[in-house]
């Protein structure tokens, strides 16, 4: 393995158009963090890069809502993302945006760079325009049907519901996003990166020479390659962004994609203006992006292609992504307000960045997407944090004070129950770096918290507040060992936990503070005295947990209210064509899936007539169909029968969508006679 001199460490730009959220700490920043804190308490040289991505569409599309400019909906975000990461302790180094002077500069001399090595293609296509607003439509100003899962709201790069990246062209049903109107084909010039051209590198560079990149990235970028690589445009018709760097170019600016990363170069030199080259340049930097999942081919693919292209820098060494965080079981949106946001959680639990920290990597989304729900939130602050970590420094502060002052005892002879203590947590340090190293957070986080488990257990089977009245020697070594471990605590969990670390470090005077210390027994010396005890951490009660858990059902509710609400009420009908329709409810006898149909589902309904059989197109809303049996729905009576699937459906049955597009059976509150009529 390689030995790098440093490391540039950089997280992912979020988009300034929405306040961050839980999942982007989850995802990105925490991990990033956590890592950019122990390369440096190790000492190493590393530089931590941050910063907003302040163009592409939704920013104006945004703007143009609210009735400002893209430039007003950046301001205020960055400033709103720029407080959330330090609030929570996420050390940037820098944290940049690009629509700085520096950005604009670096992005286009890279462009430029590019250009004139001939590493691009000039291609005149025909793309959607929208006559009524005069542009072109790039990106998410054209909307249409996902032609793979049949969502209306599909945007041109990307349909959000099954996650495909999509072309304009791609949807079916193409309107504008501007007016709503039915655009037409122009033709207009862009540049495109030929990733074809760089295929063959890539391949060898990312499939035989970084198996050790996480599976899903690897798997990822293997899926990619293997599909065979396509010309990108790098530039769009649009007015938002940095405006493509050469003649003949007029109205036409960067892709947000193409200028994006580069904002990571843009950043460091606007830190570093005359050293920021052996942060990018130097073959013995190591280079580190901390990304989530839909942004593993920009960084794995595109980016390195642009770094080669231009030729002076070096690339990727490793991209650890993550998967998705969901939130209550439910995919994180902002359109839908389905998200805790980091701004609003420390309101709610002021002071409380650490245990937020503990339990979003606690349950980071490693190798799967994971999910954080407020019940585990509570839980594993009160039986992890309060109880194992909090417990065990409340403890030997506490009872350091009652016998001896506060001052650190002298210890003693080991005994063999010490000694066996000791080598627990002998090689708690290589453990976690083995597990730092590998970018595996969560289970180094674990290493952490099992010292403290071995602190408390270590307590209570040598109980010295019992001995105490026999043999203070034994209790001074006793608790000598306990506050030292509490120091090895507070060195552990410091990329962890840097709040409550530095509350621990300062209730112990500790002076030194290195990662090289983790495992040692003497971090404290005999006789230091030690500040009053304060607790660490503190229990959460129900009541603010319920709170949380009340709003998210209230947004919940709101959100299947305006599914529907944009849909245009029907033309009115007469009450007599109205009961022309003989709507009844019937009790489920037997419900089960069509064979071969995704959709349908087979009911036998006692409907107080003799029964009857419906098919409805509800299976993927039901997939546990038998569990419907016993209970009642409404149903049409007197629809023609017809064939479906090769049985004859007598009726429809009722039901309506919710929030997240699932089908609900609508059913009477209380049992009623079957074929009692609904009117
Ligand atoms: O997905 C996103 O939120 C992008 N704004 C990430 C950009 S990362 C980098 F390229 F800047
Ligand atoms: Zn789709």
């Amino acid at each position: 393995m390689k030995q790098f001199k440093r490391t540039t460490v950089t997280s992912a730009l979020p988009y300034a158009n929405g306040p961050v959220h839980i999942g982007h700490l989850a995802g990105v920043y925490v991990p990033a963090d956590i890592y950019v804190r122990y390369l440096r308490l190790r000492g190493e040289e590393v530089l931590f890069i941050g910063g907003s991505d302040e163009h592409g569409v939704p920013i104006t599309i945004k703007a143009k809502k609210e009735g400002v400019t893209p430039q007003d909906i950046v301001d205020r975000y960055h400033s709103l993302i720029k407080r959330s990461f330090e609030e929570f302790g996420i050390s940037f180094d820098v944290y940049g945006r690009t629509t700085s002077k520096i950005h604009a500069e670096t992005a286009s001399a890279f462009f430029k760079t590019i250009n004139d090595k001939g590493g691009f293609i000039e291609q005149e296509s025909e793309q959607y325009y929208d006559e009524e607003a005069g542009q072109f439509l790039a990106d998410r100003y054209i909307t249409g049907t996902c032609p793979h899962c049949g969502n209306e709201g599909a945007y041109g790069d990307q349909c959000e519901k099954c996650g495909t990246s999509l072309n304009p062209t791609d949807l079916i049903n193409p309107r504008s996003a501007i007016s709503g109107s039915k655009p037409v084909m122009r033709r207009t010039k862009h540049w495109y990166l030929p990733l074809d051209r760089h295929e063959a590198w890539l391949r060898q560079w990312i499939l035989e020479g970084h198996k050790e990149w996480r599976p899903n990235v690897y798997g990822q970028c293997k899926s990619w390659l293997d599909m065979g690589l396509q010309p990108r445009a790098v530039s769009r018709d649009l007015d938002w962004g940095i405006p493509v760097p050469v003649a003949g170019a007029e109205g036409k600016v960067l892709y947000v994609w193409f200028d994006a990363p580069i904002g990571y170069i843009s950043n460091t030199k606007e830190l570093l203006p005359d050293s920021w080259e052996k942060w990018w340049k130097d073959p013995d930097t190591r280079l580190v992006h901390f990304i989530g999942k839909d942004n593993i081919v920009f960084h794995c693919i595109v980016f390195p292609a642009m770094l080669k292209a231009e030729g002076s820098y070096i690339l990727p060494d490793n991209v650890p992504a993550n998967e998705f965080l969901n939130l209550e079981g439910d995919k994180i949106s902002t359109s839908r307000n389905w998200a805790v946001w980091l701004h609003e959680y420390l309101a709610d639990f002021p002071g409380k960045q650490d245990v937020l920290r503990y339990v979003l990597t606690a349950n980071a989304p490693e190798t799967k997407d994971n999910d954080f729900t407020w019940r585990d939130f509570q839980a594993r602050n009160n039986n992890e944090l309060v109880a194992i970590y909090g417990n065990f420094v409340n403890r030997a502060l506490v009872l350091t004070h009652k016998f001896f002052e506060g001052k650190v005892p002298a210890c003693g002879t080991l005994d063999d129950y010490d000694r066996q203590t000791l080598a627990e947590f002998a090689d708690v340090k290589a453990e976690m770096e083995r597990l730092l190293d590998n970018f595996r957070f969560r289970d180094a986080q674990k290493e952490a918290m099992n010292l403290a488990r071995i602190g408390n257990k270590y307590l209570a089977d040598t109980e010295p507040w019992k001995l105490a009245k026999t043999d203070m020697e034994r209790v001074a070594t006793i608790m000598n060992l306990a506050l030292q471990i509490a120091a090895n605590l507070a060195i552990a969990f410091e990329p962890f936990l840097p709040f409550s670390s530095k509350k621990l470090r300062d209730l112990l005077h500790m002076e030194t503070f290195r990662w090289a210390d983790l495992g040692k027994t003497d971090l404290l010396p005999a006789g230091l005295q030690l500040a009053k005890p304060e607790l660490l951490f503190e229990k959460i009660d129900d009541a603010p947990i319920q709170a949380q858990i009340d709003r998210l059902a209230e947004i919940k509710k709101a959100n299947e209210l305006a599914a529907h609400k944009a849909d245009p009420v029907k033309a009115p009908v007469a009450f007599e064509d109205f009961e022309k329709v003989d709507i009844r409810v019937g009790t489920v006898l037997e419900c089960k899936p069509v064979p071969k149909s995704k959709k349908l589902l087979q009911f036998r309904l006692d409907d107080g007539m003799g029964g009857r059989t419906i098919c409805s197109g509800i299976a993927q809303s039901y997939p546990h169909p038998e569990e419907l049996v016993g209970t009642q729905v409404c149903f049409i009576a007197n629809f023609a029968p017809r064939q479906m699937m090769g049985i004859e459906s007598q009726g429809m049955i009722l039901s309506a969508v919710n929030a997240d597009g699932k089908l609900v059976l609508v059913q009477p509150r209380a049992k009623v006679a079957e074929g009692s009529c609904v009117g």
